[in-house]
């Protein structure tokens, strides 16, 4: 099948290089030159594991190609997915410009029938509009050409996207159009061989499922580091409650670890925009509200706690950091906790050694030349003249050191886990003052 995709980021150049690999002809527009050069080169412009073979692969094979050219990608595919960005609004409302942009690309330039597929995450309502604004440009156009709208939310994670990708916990399609119906789960057959994964929906609901999975899952993340900071305060700890709890089938083990606050491109964004769609139509989401102001205020815990270690005194004081990802097996930095905590200790005239295994070119992408600001090649030479270490992200690398290497190269032996990956009792034992999440020390 001819398939165009708008949009050559996480979501659309991961959809392009998977839908390639099962054989379709695939066709990745974006507006951004330099990403479109790369991509060209077989160059990937993120982290993201396995994704570069797989588009090396699919442009040898001839099956996936990028432009520039917005003509020929409407030319090109019978289906055109739209996989565009919706970031926030000031207002916190999901911008739907880039995604209201493709629309009218496509209505400017469609010359036969086509199958608009909606990947974005985006607000109940927003496949009328894209359909409005298609409408209204074939108008201008003197055309009377038919067309669909499909809502089709994407649920890959990053660290794991081309395996969610090719075997998907759900395929969602939102339509009301049984023969578009019929096309979409032709497209998506090869992802479907093992059991039925497709579910079929009227527009809105697959527009809202997908809101619905992400502030689910960031409540979860809320739930826990609310439960947190009671343990802290109670004198328990969250990490035997969270065993406890989980072994009860109805609440389980996935997706209950307390840390230092969610971020990424998803959640912060998803839920805020939930948030303001409900008081759009005059209801009062408490809950949504609470999930964020949770989330922001577990995002400058581990800052109290080192305000507070040192006595509110981190002028000229050196932090160690291991990890700036908002979560392993990513480069991603949007809404990373890490940038919260670095930008609290720059403000208060701290400064950082940092490093992370994927995410330190988007680092100096995002800071430039900072001289609060140095990053390492190896974890070990973060620790160099640092007063403490700080966890961040649980990258695999960092689950197990060397901790009479660490204890030696500290100016003084304190750790700041944002992610409790260590054994509170053995830290103690190696003479280690040891700060997680939950588990005692409570921030102010
Ligand atoms: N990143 C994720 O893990 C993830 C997962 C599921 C869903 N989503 C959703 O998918 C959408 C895309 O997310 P992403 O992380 O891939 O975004 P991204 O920022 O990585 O990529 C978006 C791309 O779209 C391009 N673009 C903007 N306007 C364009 C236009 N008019 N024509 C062609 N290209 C254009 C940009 O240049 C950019 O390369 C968002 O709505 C997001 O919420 C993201």
């Amino acid at each position: 099948m001819k398939i165009t995709i708008f949009g050559s980021g996480y979501v659309g150049l991961v959809t392009g290089a998977c839908l390639a690999e099962v054989g379709n002809d695939v066709l990745c527009v974006d507006i951004d030159a330099n990403k479109i050069a790369m991509l060209e080169k077989g160059e990937i412009p993120i982290y993201e594991p396995g994704l570069q073979k797989l588009v090396v692969n699919n442009i040898e094979s001839g099956r996936l190609s990028f432009t520039t050219d917005i003509a020929a990608g409407v030319a090109h595919g019978l289906f055109q997915f739209i996989a565009v960005g919706t970031p926030p609004d000031e207002d916190g409302s999901a911008d739907l410009q880039h995604v209201l942009a493709v629309a009218e690309s496509i209505g400017t330039h469609m010359e036969n029938y086509r199958i608009v597929v909606d990947k974005s995450t985006v607000p109940v309502g927003t496949a009328d509009k894209v359909r409005d604004r298609i409408r209204s440009v074939l108008d201008k156009r003197g055309l009377n050409m038919e067309f669909d709208v499909v809502s089709n939310p994407e649920f890959l994670k990053e660290g794991a996207a081309v395996d969610d990708f090719m075997r998907p916990e759900r395929i969602i399609i939102g339509t009301d159009n049984p023969r578009t119906t019929e096309l979409l789960r032709a497209l998506y057959t090869p992802f479907n061989r093992n059991h039925e994964r497709i579910f079929v929906m009227d527009v809105r609901s697959a527009e809202l499922t997908k809101y619905a999975a992400n502030a689910m899952l960031a409540t979860k993340i809320s739930f826990m580091n609310e439960l947190a900071n009671l343990a802290e305060r109670l004198g328990a700890d969250i990490e035997q409650v969270r065993i406890g709890i989980g072994s009860d089938p109805r609440i389980g083990y996935h997706f209950i670890y307390p840390g230092c606050g969610y971020g990424g491109s998803c959640f912060p964004k998803d839920v805020q925009a939930l948030g303001y769609t409900a008081k759009q139509i005059g209801y009062q989401a408490d809950l949504l509200e609470a999930v964020k102001t949770i989330n922001d205020r577990q995002k400058e815990v581990l800052f109290k706690k080192i305000h507070q270690h040192f006595n509110g005194e981190l002028k000229g004081k050196i932090i160690a950091l291991w990890g700036l990802a908002f979560k392993p097996n990513t480069d991603d930095m949007r809404e990373a906790p890490s940038r919260t905590l670095m930008e609290a200790l720059w403000a208060a005239g701290a400064s950082v050694q940092a490093f992370d295994p994927a995410a330190m070119d988007e680092t100096r992408r995002i800071y430039g030349n900072n001289s609060n600001l140095k990053l390492y090649e190896a974890p070990m030479d973060t620790l160099a003249n640092a007063d403490a270490l700080v966890i961040m992200t649980e990258w695999n690398v960092f689950r197990s050191p060397d901790f009479g290497e660490i204890k030696t190269s500290l100016k003084t032996p304190v750790i700041f886990d944002g992610r409790n990956l260590y054994d509170p009792q053995r830290l103690s034992r190696e003479g280690f003052t040891y700060y997680a999440i939950g588990r005692g020390h409570p921030s102010v």
